[in-house]
């Protein structure tokens, strides 16, 4: 897959490397991406740099009342719940909570969402609604970029081949503005958008002889229907200058139809996907005009993670472990070993630098109970806990597992006795031909470690990575549902 894997422990270090291998070096952060581009053959660097390990990259801070920061490895779930985000930047929390599933949003970045830069990506047609801006740094120097020059095309960004992310701005919602996201999936997880849609609106209620708060400034953006996520000018325009009602909504969604350029593809026609512009640009409207945009995530509500009892931070360097000085190196010559507790027992191997972490504990550690199913993050066949946080296998690097902690599904039982989720997927027949259990086991436990006593929203919630080809979900359900109620 790759010649040699980097983990810098320092934002120096990575960026000398950058420099060091310009054009044969590709940053992983989730690896959500990357990984599977590289397993698909659509990109093939030879050097990857690890930057999971750097501490201080995952920062989300207000440092003006109207600047939002977040760091280059703030993950989806992290904005999720971050309280922050959701009060200044709700469209983007609403676009995070609607990407992948909690395995992916463990793992995946916003940087990393934004680099790949697809028309279909989620979190972006917030971002350029937030007017936000990429900061971009090389051993050259500093510079930032507004997104909508930083996007170039399907796939293109503006981004040099020795730079990298390391902060994204974003304009916070002040108490006049509003704002929210709305997307279109042909399923309500794991779904890539046929359609997404972000509004922002400033609302002056001091503006004399008005019915109502006038909507001074408006921004529409649309993700999915152009080579890039693209602004809807002349809608926004049909918003400005009175109050928000449902004529000027009528003819705002009109006009963000008329902005969208959309193809054809496996997931819709252009036609349907315009006529769905103009639909959920209206119903984005009329979330906000009702005052009920903030519902699909209220305040009260604590979205699941699978983070389990952490904090959704995997633990970050701030001395290189022992023995190194710069940044940790993996070969692929045989010559590097990988350090890395599996169920409480420290494995040391060598030879395995350049494959998956799924294949590391099936192959090299002998322990096949995690199963690959797809191999694309898309089944949860392969959920594991790195660090006591919930992720796909699959999509992790094998040296990504040195010097860390990883639980699989044989290490859930202690000695003889089964753990109470694999006691009660016995009891309530939740696993027919077994496949899946693994999986979604560890996604209860994930789950049952977070929230101990879930409801059935939130078990709903926490399997949303996982497929079941034979049981159905009702009796998965109801076994996890036992488990919690046993260890109550
Ligand atoms: C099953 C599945 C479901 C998904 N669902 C969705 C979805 O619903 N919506 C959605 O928008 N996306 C989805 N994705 C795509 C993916 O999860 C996101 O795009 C994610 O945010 C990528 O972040 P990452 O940290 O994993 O990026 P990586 O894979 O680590 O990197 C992606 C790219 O960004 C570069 N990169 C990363 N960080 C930096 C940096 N700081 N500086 C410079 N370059 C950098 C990498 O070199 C690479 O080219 C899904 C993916 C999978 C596998
Ligand atoms: S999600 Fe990893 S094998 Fe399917
Ligand atoms: S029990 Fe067979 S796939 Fe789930």
């Amino acid at each position: 897959m790759w010649q040699t894997y980097y983990t810098p422990s320092t934002l120096d270090q990575a960026l000398a490397l950058l420099n060091e291998h310009r054009g044969a070096a590709r940053i992983v952060a989730g690896g959500t991406d990357l990984i599977l581009e590289i397993e698909r053959g659509q990109r093939k660097p030879e050097i990857i740099i690890d930057i999971t390990r750097i501490p201080g990259l995952d920062r989300i801070e207000l440092e003006a009342p109207d600047r939002l920061h977040l760091g280059p490895l703030v993950t989806h779930n992290q904005v999720v719940r971050s309280a922050l985000c959701r009060r200044v930047a709700f469209p983007l929390a609403r676009a995070c909570w609607e990407v992948g599933s909690p395995q992916i949003r463990n793992r995946g970045t916003l940087a990393g969402n934004l680099i790949t830069a697809s028309p279909a990506n989620d979190t972006i047609t917030p971002m350029l609604a937030l007017d936000g801006y990429v900061t971009l740094r090389s051993v050259r120097g500093t510079r930032e970029v507004a997104l909508a020059d930083f996007l170039q095309g399907v796939r293109r960004t503006a981004l040099a081949d020795d730079e990298m992310v390391v902060d994204i701005r974003l304009r916070a919602l002040s108490p006049q503005q509003r704002g929210t996201f709305l997307k279109l999936g042909l399923r309500q997880a794991q779904a890539i958008a046929v359609v997404n849609v972000a509004v922002v609106l400033t609302l002056d209620e001091t503006v004399a002889g008005s019915d109502g708060a006038v909507v001074t400034d408006a921004r529409i953006t649309l993700g999915s229907v152009a080579l890039t996520i693209i602004r809807a000018p002349e809608a926004e325009q049909a918003l400005i200058g009175a109050p928000l009602g449902d004529a000027s909504i009528g003819r705002a969604a009109e006009l963000a139809a008329a902005a969208a350029r959309p193809i054809d593809d496996i997931r819709g026609s252009a036609t349907y996907r315009r006529h769905m512009v103009s639909v959920f640009t209206r119903r984005a409207l009329k979330e906000i005009q009702a005052g009920r945009e903030r519902d699909a995530l209220p305040n009260s509500m604590v979205p699941v993670a699978l983070w389990g009892a952490t904090d959704g931070r995997f633990p970050t360097w701030s001395t290189p472990p022992a023995g190194s000085t710069g940044p940790v190196v993996h070969h692929t010559d045989g010559h590097d070993v990988i350090e890395t507790t599996v169920n409480g027992v420290l494995h040391r191997i060598s030879g395995s630098a350049d494959k998956t972490l799924l294949r590391l504990l099936r192959e090299d550690i002998g322990l096949p109970g995690t199963k690959e199913g797809c191999d694309e993050g898309e089944c949860g066949a392969c959920t594991v806990l790195l660090d006591g946080i919930a992720v796909m296998s699959c999509l992790v690097p094998a040296p990504r597992a040195h010097g860390s902690h990883i639980q699989t599904i044989e290490g859930m039982a202690a000695g003889e006795a089964l753990h109470p989720l694999q006691q009660a997927f016995i009891e309530t027949g939740a696993a027919q031909c077994g496949y899946c259990t693994p999986g979604f086991i560890m996604s209860g436990a994930a789950l049952l470690d977070e929230v101990p006593h879930p409801d059935d929203n939130q078990i709903r919630q926490a399997i949303t990575g996982n497929l079941c080809r034979c049981t159905g979900y009702y009796s998965i359900i109801a076994a996890i549902r036992q488990a919690a109620e046993a260890a109550q």
